[in-house]
C-alpha cells in the first residue's frame, strides 16, 4: 500500500519510481565529479545584465563576460531582462547562445537554466498574452480560469525558451498599503490557497518535460505581505499562531501539490531576516512541510543581510548564515562575491561539501525534470505556442469574470447604449492602468510595448455606444466644467497607474486629492457619475462614493480589461466578480473580514456600554449582479458532526431576475466558543455557478473537522468540540462538532 502511494506521488512529479532512481543516480555521479567551485557555481544565479548589453533597443550577449561567467565561476543559471521585454527571436538567440557556451565550457555538460518572472502572463516576451493580476483573478472566484491562465503562461514562457517561472505569489494580501497587494490572491487564506494551487497546476501541468509546462515558484516564504509600515520589504511582526494559521497553509498545500521551488521573503519577521532564518527555511519548510525542491533567495538578499538587516558583519558571514539557514540557489545577481565567499567557507571547513551537495542535487534534479539534459536548447516546436488567437479570448473571459460591481443605486447600470457619454479621469485612456506592474517592463509604465490592437477603457466604450462619446483630459475639463451637464452619463475612471515593489510605496491609502476633486466637480453637473476604479489596492473613496450612483472595481484587469469593463457598463456581460479583500472606508481603520469580535467593540454610551461596529466601505465577498439570486433551504446532513465524518451542507440558489448570471456562492463558518479567541467568520468553501433566468440549482458543500480547525496555543491545528454556525448569504444554521 505504502509503495502504491509512493508511485502515485512520483508520477505526479512526472516520473515513475525507477526513472526517478535512475535520474538520481545520474545526478549523484555528476556531483561526485564536481569541484567545490563548480558546485558553488550551480548555486549562483546571475542577472542577464552581467553577461549582456542592449544596443538600439535590442539585446546582445557579451561573449567575453558570458565566457568568464561560465568558465571562471561555473554559473549554472541566469534570469531577468535588462530593461524590457524581448521578441521571441531575441530570446531564442540569447538562450541558445548561453546554452551552447555553457555546454562547451562546462566539463560535466550540466545545462544552464534560465528563470523569469511571468507573473500575470509571459510579461517579458513581446507579443505575449497578459492576464488580469492575481487580485483580479481571485475576484473571479473561478479556479478554472486561474488554471487556464497558468496553462497559457506556461505555454508562452516555454515557447520563449524559458522553463522556470518565479510565480505565483502565495502571500496573503492583508495589508492594503503594501505595493504588491495586486500580486496577491487577496486577504483570505482559503482563497489564496485555492487560486494559488489552481495557478500552479496550470504552470506545472502533469509533466515538467512537456513543452507546455514550466516549474513554478511559490513566493515569498514567509510573512512578506504584512509589513507593519505598509512599505515593501519592511519588517513584519506576526505571532506564531498567525503565521501558521494565515500565511503557512498555501505553502503547505503547494508543497503537497509538488511545487518545484520556493522563493524566500526579502524582509524580516519578528526581527529575524527570513534569509537567515533556519527555523523557517529548514525546520518548518523542509522538516515539517517535507519540501524537497529548490529554495531560491530573492534579489540580492544575501548581501542585504549585511547592508540592510545588519545581522551579518560582512558578506562571508551573510553567505554562511543563509546557506546554513537553508537556501539552495542565490539570486546574487550582480557580482561573484556570493560564489567566492561560498567557496572560501567550504575550504575553511565552515560549510561542508555535503551541504553543497544537497543543494546542487536539488538544482540538478530540477534541470533534469525540466528536460534540460535531454534537450537543452530552445524547443522549436514550442514556438507556435506564443500568442495563439484563443488566448485573447481566455484573458478577456478572466477579466469579465473579475470585474466587480460595487454599487448600483436604482439600477443605474447597465447604461443605455444610445446616450451621450462623457469619459474622463486619469485611468480612462490608459493601457498602463489596465495592465499594472510586470507588463513588458518591471514597473509596467511603458505603454509602447502594448499591442496596438488592445483597447483602453475609452476605446472600448466608443465601440459600444451609438450616441456621442466625448473624451476630455482633466485639464480640458477643468477649463470648461459646465460641459459635463451636456451628457447623459459621466464615466469617471480613476485609481492608480502601474507600479511594482518599492517604487509603489505610498504614505496614505486616500485617493490623491485631485482625483477626488474631479469626481466632486463632475457630480455638481447633476448628471449620473459612474466611477470606475482601476487600481492595484483599495484607495479610499469614502468622500466621493455617495456622489456616484454606479461604481465598478476593475483592479488591474489586463489588456482586455477595457473591453470587459465596457461590457459590464453597457450590459453585454452580467458582472460576477466578488471582492477578494475588505475595502476600507478609512485609511486608519484597516480590518480584514476575519478579524476578532474585539476588533469591532465600540463604546456606544459611556460609561461602559459597548456595541459592535464593522463598517468597511465594502465587505470581502461583496459584488453585485444585474440579476437577483435568492438563497434558500439551507440543510445539513446531520446536526452533529463527529470525528472525521463529513457534514453535507446544501442549499438552493435561484436566479429570480430576468437575465442569466454567474454567482459565486460562499460558505463561511463561525466557531462560537474556542480556546483561542475565534474570528467572527471564516471562508471555508466557495463555488461558482451559472444560472439562467428563473433557474435554480442545489449547491452542496462538504465540511469536515479539518475545515473548522484553528491553531491553538501549542501551535497545533485543532478542532474543538462545540457549536459552529454556517453562513451562506443571509442564511444561517448551527451544528455541533463532537
Ligand atoms: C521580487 C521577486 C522577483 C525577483 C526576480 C524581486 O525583486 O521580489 O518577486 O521574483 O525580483 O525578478
Amino acid at each position: 500500500m505504502k509503495k502504491k502511494i509512493l508511485i502515485i506521488c512520483a508520477s505526479v512529479f512526472g516520473l515513475g519510481l525507477s526513472a526517478q532512481t535512475t535520474n538520481e543516480a545520474t545526478i549523484d555521479k555528476i556531483i561526485a565529479g564536481m569541484s567545490i567551485e563548480e558546485k558553488a557555481g550551480q548555486m549562483t544565479n546571475m542577472t542577464l545584465s552581467t553577461i549582456a548589453y542592449e544596443k538600439d533597443g535590442s539585446v546582445f550577449i557579451d561573449m567575453a563576460k558570458l565566457k568568464e561567467s561560465v568558465q571562471t565561476y561555473h554559473v549554472g543559471s541566469y534570469q531577468n531582462v535588462l530593461n524590457h521585454a524581448y521578441s521571441i527571436d531575441e530570446w531564442h538567440r540569447l538562450l541558445d547562445t548561453i546554452q551552447s557556451v555553457t555546454l562547451r565550457l562546462e566539463k560535466h555538460k550540466v545545462p544552464s537554466l534560465y528563470c523569469i518572472d511571468a507573473v500575470h502572463g509571459t510579461n517579458y516576451t513581446k507579443g505575449s498574452t497578459l492576464f488580469p493580476h492575481n487580485l483580479a483573478m481571485a475576484a473571479t472566484r473561478n479556479p478554472l480560469l486561474a488554471t487556464l491562465g497558468g496553462r497559457v503562461t506556461a505555454a508562452e514562457t516555454r515557447a520563449t525558451g524559458i522553463r522556470y517561472n518565479f510565480s505565483p505569489v502565495l502571500d496573503a494580501g492583508r495589508q492594503p498599503l503594501w505595493p504588491r497587494f495586486a500580486e496577491t490572491f487577496g486577504e483570505d487564506v482559503y482563497l489564496v490557497k485555492t487560486m494559488g494551487l489552481a495557478t500552479i497546476k496550470g504552470y506545472q501541468g502533469t509533466d515538467l518535460k512537456s513543452t507546455a509546462s514550466v516549474a513554478a515558484c511559490m513566493k515569498h516564504f514567509l510573512g512578506y505581505s504584512v509589513p507593519a509600515s505598509g512599505r515593501d520589504r519592511a519588517p513584519a511582526y506576526i505571532s506564531d499562531i498567525q503565521l501558521r494559521e494565515y500565511f503557512l497553509p498555501p505553502f503547505k498545500e503547494a508543497v503537497l501539490a509538488g511545487t518545484k521551488t520556493v522563493m524566500v521573503n526579502s524582509a524580516e519577521v519578528n526581527g529575524i531576516p527570513v534569509h537567515s532564518n533556519h527555523y523557517l527555511l529548514t525546520d518548518v519548510l523542509r522538516t515539517e512541510l517535507g519540501f524537497k525542491g529548490v529554495v531560491i533567495t530573492d534579489w540580492e538578499d544575501v548581501k542585504k543581510l549585511v547592508e540592510r538587516h545588519r545581522t551579518a558583519e560582512n558578506y562571508k558571514e551573510a553567505v554562511y548564515q543563509s546557506v546554513t539557514a537553508g537556501i539552495d540557489l542565490c539570486i546574487v545577481p550582480m557580482d561573484y562575491d556570493f560564489t567566492k565567499n561560498l567557496i572560501a567557507l567550504v575550504k575553511e571547513g565552515r560549510i561542508s561539501e555535503d551541504r553543497l551537495n544537497l543543494s546542487v542535487k536539488r538544482i540538478l534534479m530540477m534541470k533534469m525534470e525540466l528536460g534540460l539534459f535531454d534537450n537543452p536548447y530552445v524547443e522549436q516546436s514550442a514556438k507556435s505556442q506564443l500568442a495563439k488567437p484563443e488566448y485573447r479570448e481566455n484573458t478577456l473571459e478572466a477579466a469579465r469574470e473579475a470585474i466587480t460591481l460595487l454599487k448600483n443605486e436604482k439600477n443605474i447600470l447597465p447604461l443605455a447604449k444610445n446616450k451621450k457619454v462623457l469619459v474622463l479621469g486619469p485611468t480612462s485612456n490608459s493601457k498602463t492602468s489596465l495592465n499594472g506592474c510586470w507588463s513588458y517592463t518591471w514597473q509596467g509604465q511603458d505603454a509602447s510595448y502594448f499591442d496596438a490592437k488592445d483597447l483602453t477603457l475609452l476605446d472600448a466604450i466608443k465601440g459600444k455606444v451609438s450616441g456621442e462619446v466625448k473624451y476630455l483630459t482633466v485639464k480640458e475639463y477643468e477649463a470648461n466644467p459646465t460641459i459635463a451637464g451636456q451628457y447623459d452619463y459621466i464615466i469617471a475612471a480613476i485609481g492608480e497607474d502601474a507600479y511594482a515593489e518599492t517604487p509603489g510605496n505610498i504614505k496614505d491609502l486616500e485617493l490623491p486629492t485631485d482625483q477626488k476633486e474631479l469626481v466632486k466637480s463632475l457630480a455638481k453637473s447633476g448628471k449620473p457619475v459612474i466611477m470606475v476604479l482601476l487600481e492595484g489596492r483599495p484607495r479610499i473613496v469614502r468622500d466621493i462614493e455617495t456622489l456616484c450612483p454606479g461604481i465598478i472595481m476593475g483592479y488591474w484587469p489586463g489588456p482586455q480589461g477595457g473591453i470587459a469593463i465596457a461590457d459590464v457598463l453597457f450590459g453585454d456581460v452580467n458582472p460576477s466578480g466578488k471582492l477578494p479583500f475588505t475595502y476600507p472606508r478609512y485609511s486608519g481603520d484597516i480590518l480584514t473580514y476575519d478579524h476578532k469580535l474585539l476588533d469591532e467593540a465600540v463604546e456606544v454610551q459611556s460609561p461602559y456600554s459597548y456595541g459592535y461596529e464593522f463598517n468597511p466601505q465594502w465587505q470581502f465577498g461583496h459584488g453585485l449582479s444585474y440579476t437577483t439570486f435568492v438563497y434558500e433551504n439551507l440543510k445539513f446532513s446531520t446536526d452533529t458532526l463527529k470525528g472525521n465524518a463529513v457534514l453535507k451542507v446544501s442549499l438552493t440558489v435561484k436566479n429570480t431576475g430576468t437575465r442569466a448570471g454567474k454567482e459565486a456562492v460562499e460558505l463561511y463558518t463561525s466557531d462560537l466558543v474556542a480556546s483561542i479567541t475565534p474570528c467572527v467568520k471564516r471562508l471555508r468553501k466557495f463555488t461558482k455557478i451559472n444560472l439562467e433566468a428563473g433557474a435554480s440549482k442545489e449547491v452542496v458543500f462538504e465540511l469536515s473537522a479539518a475545515d473548522l480547525a484553528f491553531v491553538n496555543k501549542d501551535l497545533k491545528w485543532v478542532t474543538e468540540s462545540g457549536e459552529f454556525q454556517v453562513m451562506v448569504g443571509a442564511l444561517k444554521k448551527s451544528f455541533f462538532y463532537k
